[in-house]
């Protein structure tokens, strides 16, 4: 890809990581997949679809709502919200390849009307005027993340509602394999500790929530 200076050093290393591993990422999403890919996804990766049920039962009922969702990847969780009834859902990503999918997903599930793609850096990408939404999302998105007190107090102003927001645990089994992954590919990779978590949403001004432990995550749900 092309290199972009409005965005940062690790802003860069991100978007290209999953511009360039965007059709294997949203690959987590088939339900029809080989034995040892099947087996990867379901031990190594299963925190993608758990984190998809959990935004899904927690922003219910989801009929007529507007949703953002930051790091929208390939769209599953934008998909999931209109599938269920959400009038409105806004996915913004930096990585084109991920929006590409997203995009072509959209139009096979008829899907188009609901949702919007946009490929973008966040917060920029997303106007003032665009808000407030009823719910943001940001899953899977603040490992990738340099400096989130910044982005989850904008996702906050932009939200009058709930902010549902996944971070990595920086103690548990697959994390010694994970860095080893993401530094070979020389891609950053952040982890939290549940106390960081907790001074990151205070910084951020996000007091009211829900701190579940979730697999290899800590999810968020927070009333804003
Ligand atoms: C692991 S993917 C998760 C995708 C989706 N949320 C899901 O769970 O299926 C993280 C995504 O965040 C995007 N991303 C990271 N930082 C971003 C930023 N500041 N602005 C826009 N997209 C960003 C990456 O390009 C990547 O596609």
């Amino acid at each position: 890809m092309t290199k972009d200076v409005s965005n940062t050093g690790v802003e860069v290393k991100v978007r290209d990581h999953f511009h360039d591993d965007a059709a294997r990422f949203d690959a987590i999403y088939a339900k029809e997949k080989g034995l040892i890919a099947g087996f990867i996804d379901n031990y190594w990766r299963g925190v993608v679809q758990k984190r998809l049920e959990m935004n899904v039962e927690k922003l219910e009922p989801l009929t007529g709502k507007k949703i953002l969702d930051v790091g929208c990847g390939s769209g599953r969780f934008c998909f999931a919200f209109a599938e269920r009834g959400a009038a409105k859902v806004i996915g913004v990503d930096f990585a084109k390849a991920m929006i590409d999918i997203a995009n072509k997903l959209a139009t096979e599930m008829g899907l188009s009307q609901q949702c919007e793609f946009r490929v973008g850096t966040f917060p920029d990408a997303i106007d003032e005027s665009e808000g407030p939404f009823d719910a943001c999302t940001g899953n899977g998105f603040f490992d990738y993340v340099e400096h989130p007190i910044p982005i989850i107090a904008r996702m906050r102003e932009l939200t009058k509602g709930k902010l549902i927001l996944s971070f990595p645990k920086a103690i548990e089994w697959r994390v010694p394999l994970r860095r080893v992954r993401f530094w070979m590919k020389g891609t950053p990779l952040f982890l939290y500790r549940e106390q960081q978590v907790k001074d990151i949403l205070a910084g951020a001004g996000v007091n009211q929530y829900e701190f579940i432990h979730l697999d290899r995550d800590y999810l968020v749900v927070a009333d804003v």
